[in-house]
């Protein structure tokens, strides 16, 4: 993509800029990593709240059923597949979803997504912005970092 090389200094990341991806981005017929039923099928492990952090005002945590249970008890690991799914929305009442950012548990580590409202997969991999800010979250679970 041309406009890659004006931003070389972020040469190899993709940027997501309003729902829109500049330079680096994934495959187009990258999938999400979370189905599209997951309102009913996921669970929700953290309400609608005010986020501290992500740009964006207020979030919804959910998981995948089977990673429920180590999320919201803090204990154990997290089994493989398992899917961390984080909905970002611009209203305080978590109606007005913006985008989604979203974890998937592969083998000790995870892989990290940001998904438009729409199911565009717009940043995809073991993301060193990701992993980077999620390290350094105190306290934390597994890179984990929202607070009960
Ligand atoms: C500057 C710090 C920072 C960066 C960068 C960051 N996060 Fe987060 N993330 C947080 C914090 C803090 C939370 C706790 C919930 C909140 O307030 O948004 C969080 C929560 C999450 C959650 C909900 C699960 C949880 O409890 O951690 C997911 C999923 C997530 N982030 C994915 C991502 C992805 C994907 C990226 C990269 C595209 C990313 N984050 C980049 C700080 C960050």
């Amino acid at each position: 993509m041309r406009a890659s090389a004006a931003l070389s200094p972020f040469a190899g990341l993709a940027i997501a800029l309003g729902g829109v991806c500049v330079g680096g981005c994934p495959p187009s017929d990258t999938p999400p990593a979370f189905p599209s039923d997951y309102a009913s099928s996921y669970v929700e492990v953290r309400n609608c709240r005010r986020s501290p952090d992500h740009d964006l005002a207020y979030i919804r945590v959910l998981t995948s059923p089977e990673a429920a249970e180590t999320y919201r008890t803090q204990t154990g690991t997290f089994a493989e597949g398992s899917v961390v799914l984080k909905e970002e929305f611009a209203d305080p009442g978590c109606t007005d979803l913006d985008s989604f950012s979203v974890m998937v548990r592969e083998g000790a580590s995870w892989r990290w997504q940001t998904v438009s409202s729409d199911r565009h997969v717009l940043e995809d991999g073991a993301l060193p912005r990701c992993i980077g800010c999620h390290s350094t979250c105190d306290p934390q679970f597994e890179l984990t970092c929202t607070l009960e």
